[in-house]
């Protein structure tokens, strides 16, 4: 058996399923090109069936990331070219819909599953076992008449009975699938049942020697990374994972841990992974700033607190040999020490080269929105770290077009009256509107003059502002999340896989500024912008 273990990353799939985390098709493309940097051997990139903008989503994906001829020309180096896969339930419009959003890529997947645990079965699917079987074998096999690369997961592996599992697996194999994956659907399972369950499956599925088994938890009883290393250790080779462990519920197993775990523990797991961990802590930025999805300051490898000492006797211990109480190197995650960057007589060149470092290779034009940004900043604070650097970036890529732009803003707010906010706005026509309203607080305030402008009715479901750096002159970063009604006309709304319910898409828009009222308005604007282009509008037309 191998020793290489695959990393399947479903962060735009399962990842994307958390409440709240839509993305944008640009941002997915922006994730998806990073997690090739990062290493990962296969991306699922969405559920096509979901909506024309998935399946739009998915189809970019397959041809900016998937295709060796354009993620080599944006990377500027032979990157690995991940195969990319699309979701789908096993009936053949969805596996249609995942053939034509995947088909361009150079390496295509289509991943279809079926639930197999008896209360699925029962009361979800009101089909019997025997009728199971007949589906999975024949949606298998049709997506085999379109596809080479098959995976198939019996949904609830977890909860199902294992004899009833060796008898499915063995017969999508002769139908066709290539990968088996085994998912632990409501996070159930302990690492030895797990384990178990995988081994297993291996023992007594006839065929399996042929086909990759692969492990997808979920960590509702955060048990999520021990059982995903349990089946590696009972021998899955490939792990389904997501960056910053986003996901539905309490969230799928943590890329950035399985990988950890396997390079930091090696004679325990003697196994190997293609991925470059020095781009983690870059990637769990890059999907916690788009998703509005904050890492918590103690999660391993990519929380801050994950590498800092801050009890006096640990430092002295620091100090005189980081062993002592680091079991991995910050820089081996890509934590950088890194901290007066530029200053405010660097140039263009300068600012390229450290980008670069940092990971991200922009346009020239791009590059040039980040510059002025970051002149204009460094005059602001004396010290421009990579913090800043990152935050402005960031900020930057997210932007959608500029349907609606905010022109000028001035609030007038504090104890002696109502607040006020004033906006100048530039409409799609090209013309300039100014708008003012009062709230109960300056947020309130803009928010409403930005409304009586936009008009797109909507639910403010999050707002967060976050200092990029310490100190009084830190650049702020304001999150919010916009639902948006699907009974608006032309908003698809949000297709869950496994329920098939629907629910309102929400937008997420990112702002950072040193100022944070400027920051929110900016952030309010982008995700309406957001919603606006899924609607069809396009910058500079009525
Ligand atoms: O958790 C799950 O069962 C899934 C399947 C679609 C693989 O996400
Ligand atoms: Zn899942």
């Amino acid at each position: 058996m191998s020793n290489y273990v695959k990393f399947f990353d479903t962060t735009l799939r399962d990842g994307e399923q958390s409440p709240g985390a839509t993305l944008t098709s640009k941002e997915k493309v922006e994730i998806g090109r990073q997690l090739a940097r990062l290493g990962v051997d296969i991306i699922e990139a969405g559920f096509p069936a979901a909506s024309p903008d998935d399946l739009y989503a998915v189809q970019l994906l397959a041809q900016q990331v998937g295709q060796a001829k354009n993620l080599h020309a944006w990377a500027g180096e032979p990157l690995k070219v991940p195969v990319i896969c699309g979701l789908a339930r096993a009936n053949k419009n969805d596996i249609d819909k995942a053939w034509e959003g995947v088909k361009d890529a150079d390496h295509p997947r289509i991943h279809t599953f079926l639930a197999t645990s008896e209360i699925h079965m029962k009361y979800k699917l009101r089909l019997d076992p025997e009728e199971v079987v007949e589906r999975a074998v024949n949606m298998v096999r049709y997506a085999k008449s379109l596809c080479e690369d098959i995976e198939f997961s019996p949904e609830d592996a977890g909860r199902s009975d294992p004899a009833f599992l060796y008898v499915i697996l063995g017969e999508v194999i002769k139908a066709g699938a290539t990968t088996l994956n085994i998912p632990d659907t409501v996070g159930y399972t302990t690492p030895t049942e797990f384990g178990a369950l995988i081994a297993g499956i291996i023992k007594n599925v006839p065929g399996i020697e042929g086909v990759t088994v692969s492990t997808h938890c979920h960590n509702d009883l955060g048990m999520a990374t021990a059982n995903t290393l349990a089946g590696v250790q009972a021998g899955a080779r490939q792990v389904e994972v997501t960056v910053n462990g986003i996901g539905e519920r309490a969230g799928n197993t943590s890329l950035e841990e399985v990988a950890m775990a396997i390079s930091t523990r090696k004679p325990i797991f003697n196994l190997e992974h293609g991925i470059d961990t020095p781009q983690i802590v870059r990637s769990s930025k890059m999907v916690s700033q788009y998703t509005g999805m904050v890492v918590q300051p103690n999660k391993a490898i990519v929380g801050v607190n994950a590498f800092a000492h801050e009890a006096g006797i640990h430092q002295d211990g620091m100090l005189k040999n980081a062993e002592t109480y680091e079991i991995m190197r910050p820089e081996s995650v890509g934590w950088t020490q890194s901290n007066l960057v530029l200053g405010k007589h660097s140039g263009r060149h300068a600012l390229r080269a450290r980008l670069q470092d940092l990971g991200y290779l922009l346009n020239d034009e791009n590059l040039q929105k980040v510059f002025e940004r970051f002149k204009r900043l460094a005059d602001k604070k004396k010290t421009v770290t990579d913090t800043d650097l990152l935050a402005l970036v960031n900020d930057n890529l997210q932007q959608p077009q500029e349907i609606y732009q905010l022109v000028d803003l001035q609030v007038v707010c504090g104890t002696l009256g109502m607040p006020v906010a004033t906006a100048r706005i530039r409409k799609p026509d090209g013309s300039v509107v100014v708008s003012a309203a009062i709230g109960t607080g300056p947020v309130d305030a803009i928010y409403k003059s930005i409304d009586s402008v936009v008009n797109l009715p909507n639910n403010l479901q999050e707002y967060k502002v976050n200092a990029v750096t310490d100190g009084i002159d830190a650049l702020g970063e304001v999150t919010v999340r916009i639902a948006v009604d699907p009974s608006t006309n032309g908003m698809n709304p949000v297709l869950s896989p496994q329920t098939s319910e629907q629910s309102a898409r929400t937008f997420n828009g990112h702002a950072a500024h040193t100022d944070i009222v400027v920051a929110s308005a900016r952030a309010y604007v982008s995700a309406l912008n957001k919603a606006l282009e899924a609607l069809g509008m396009k910058a500079g037309v009525q």
